[in-house]
Parts: C-alpha cells; structure tokens; sequence
C-alpha cells in the first residue's frame, strides 16, 4: 500500500489535508495523526473491520482494547455510562488533553475496542490536528499509539513512517508532540478510581480534584503475562529498544559512579541514558545520549521515545538509563523505563 505523507502546517492548505485524512476515516481507511501526547493511528471506532486493520498494522495482540477519541465532553455519554458527577468534575479540568478516563461502555462501542471487556477507554486530545481530523471525519477515532507493537511511541512523524509506512493509508506530520509520553489512564468504572497508567496528567492533579488514587501494581511491577490484569497493555514489555535497558535510580553522584564503575569492566557494547549536561561524564561508554533536564520534567517526557529510537540506530547492546523519582510527570518517566528495561532496576 502507498502510504500518503503530508507535512500539515498553519497554512490554509490544511483544510484540503485534513478532508483527505477525514474522508480515508471515514471509508475505512487508517491515519496516523499527532496529538499532544505521542502519534497515534486513527480508524473509526464504530467500524469493527477498519478497527481491525489497526491491530494488523501494528502486529498488536488482539486482547489489549484501544482508546476512543473524540472532541466534546457531551460525546462521552455516547460511548459510556457516566453514573456520578465527579467523572464531569475531573473532565471539566483536564479536557480537552492527556487524560484517558475508563468507564463502563455502552453496546454501540464494538467488542474489537474493548478487546471483550466491559469497560472503554475514552480520550479527548486538545492538539489542534487531531481535534480537526476527527471533526472532519465525523465519527469517534480509535486510535492507539502509531508505532509498531513493543517499540516505543511516535513521538515525530518520521517514527510513525518508519515503522508503519506502507502498511497504513496517510501519516499527517505536524511536529513533535508536547508531551511526548501518552495520556494518563484512569479508571473510573467502580467506586474508588484506580490510576492503570501514568501520563501527562500527574497523579497529584488527579488527587486534587478527587481525593486518594490508587496506583496499580502494574505501574511498579512486572506483570505474569497469564494474568488477569485491569489493563491489559500494562503487561505486555513496551517501549523496549532493541538493547536490553537497566533502569538505575538514586543521587547523581551514587548513579554516574555505578554506571562508571560498569562501563570499566563491559564485556559489551553499551550505551548511558543520561541527563542533558552529563554527557561527557561517561568517557567508557559506547554511545551517550541525554534525553533532557532532571529539574525540567517535561523535557525528559519530550525527548524518552526518540532517545530510545536513537539507540536503535547503534549497535549498543546494553543501556543504562537514568531513571528519575516519582514525584510528577517523574511517575511517567520512571513507568516507561522500567517498562523498557523490563522492571531491571537497581537503586542506589
Ligand atoms: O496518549 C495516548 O493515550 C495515545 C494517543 C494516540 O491518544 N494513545 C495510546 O493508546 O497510548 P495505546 O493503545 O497505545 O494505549 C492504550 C492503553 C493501553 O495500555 C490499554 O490497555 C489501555 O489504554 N486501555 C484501553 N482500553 C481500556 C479499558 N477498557 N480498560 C483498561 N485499560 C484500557
Ligand atoms: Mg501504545
């Protein structure tokens, strides 16, 4: 299949893109579009067998569900059963932008979304491409993240091309996301609500407006893969480049000496994950790349994906990356590279 790229600036030549990128939509067809958090790859959500051709492009296991985006909160009630006042509290903060809510679905969402749970994941992204794709296409957008399954998220959309080119009908390229890690979920579908994924709204933000969250396990610990789990992408090893990742948490000080005191005696090629302006305290390392500022969360959000993509291009066959605390956007951060390493840590 040809795949379409289209570069989609502030110009007046969007409108013809974006009726392009709607009408594929809406007969069928897959896009990959930005939005604040990472790329995603959009179907409508009400065709079962679009939907299904979104599994097949990213080689993703039927059994984990997807999430359905549209652009007004009065939409949700559509999709799910929005039973207490405290859902509209939440959504009236935090959408439009990076927060998934999980509630228990109506029957018109299809059984391919939910993957057969009885719950669905809904989203309403604030980035302006994405609000005007699906205003164009005119249904709800199913769209998960637009990478291949197990690599980890588009952050640019030459990381969705090179990926899924061929494989998918258009990739709308607007730029580097914002967040760069994606939305936070929520569960919202019994009484107490249940942090399943930490994103760009933290959990402290959460907690102000409805008191104590729980943090699933699978946001700390690997999961058995045969086990039932409240969100089943949680389980499955994500994000991963192809080297194996140790995740190392601690002061500066105790961390940059371990990973030196490791580069000394590797008997492999390795790599170092570190902060931007401690590049050139790893002399021994193979490959250094930083992924941004420690006391700037948002700039390690931005940057993790492409930093793990870019190992890809090495032949660095382990990496040790620096992992911050879990104190704000740090949770995603630190959930996203254990999910790389594969819940290898070692704190210090
Ligand atoms: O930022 C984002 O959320 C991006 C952009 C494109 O919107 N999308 C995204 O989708 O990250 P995906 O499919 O890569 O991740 C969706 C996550 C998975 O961990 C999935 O298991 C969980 O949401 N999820 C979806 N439906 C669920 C449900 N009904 N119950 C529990 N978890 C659910
Ligand atoms: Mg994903």
């Amino acid at each position: 299949m040809d795949t379409i790229f289209a570069w989609v600036s502030d110009d007046s030549d969007n409108y013809k893109t974006i009726e392009k990128a709607g009408s594929i939509i809406k007969s069928g067809g897959l896009v990959a579009f930005p939005t604040e958090t990472v790329y995603g790859l959009g179907a409508n959500a009400l065709d079962e067998k679009a939907v299904t051709k979104i599994f097949e492009a990213k080689g993703r296991p039927q059994d984990n569900p997807l999430i359905i985006h549209i652009n007004y909160i009065t939409d949700l009630q559509k999709y799910a059963y929005v039973q207490d006042d405290r859902v509209y509290k939440l959504l009236e903060r935090f959408w439009p932008g990076p927060l998934t809510v999980v509630l228990k679905k109506r029957s018109i969402v299809p059984d391919i979304i939910s993957a057969g749970l009885d719950t669905v994941a809904v989203r309403c992204p604030s980035h302006p491409i994405a609000r005007a794709l699906i205003n164009s296409a005119g249904v709800p957008i199913a769209a998960p993240s637009a990478n291949t399954s197990g690599r980890p998220s588009p952050t640019k959309a030459s990381h969705v091309y090179s990926d899924l080119n061929g494989k998918i009908d258009m990739i709308l390229d607007g730029g580097s996301c914002d967040i760069g890690v994606e939305s936070t979920v929520l569960s919202l579908a019994a009484q107490a609500p249940v942090l399943l994924r930490p994103g760009g709204v933290t959990l402290e933000e959460l907690e102000e407006v409805l008191g104590r969250v729980e943090t699933d396990r699978a946001v700390f610990e690997k999961i058995d893969a045969l086990r039932k789990v409240s969100s089943p992408g949680m389980k499955y090893r994500h994000y991963a480049p192809r080297a194996k990742v140790i995740a190392i948490t601690g002061n500066d000080r105790a961390v940059i000496g371990y990973i030196n005191k490791n580069l000394k005696n590797k008997t492999e090629k390795t790599g170092v994950l570190c902060y931007t302006g401690e590049e050139k305290k790893f002399k021994n390392a193979d490959m250094v790349i930083s992924y941004g500022k420690k006391k700037q969360p948002v700039t390690l959000t931005q940057n993790l994906f492409d930093a793990l993509r870019a190992f890809d291009e090495t032949d660095v066959q382990l990496i040790f990356a620096r992992c911050p605390g879990t104190k704000g956007l740090g949770l995603a951060v630190s959930n996203r590279i254990m999910k790389a390493a594969g819940f290898e840590r070692i704190d210090l």
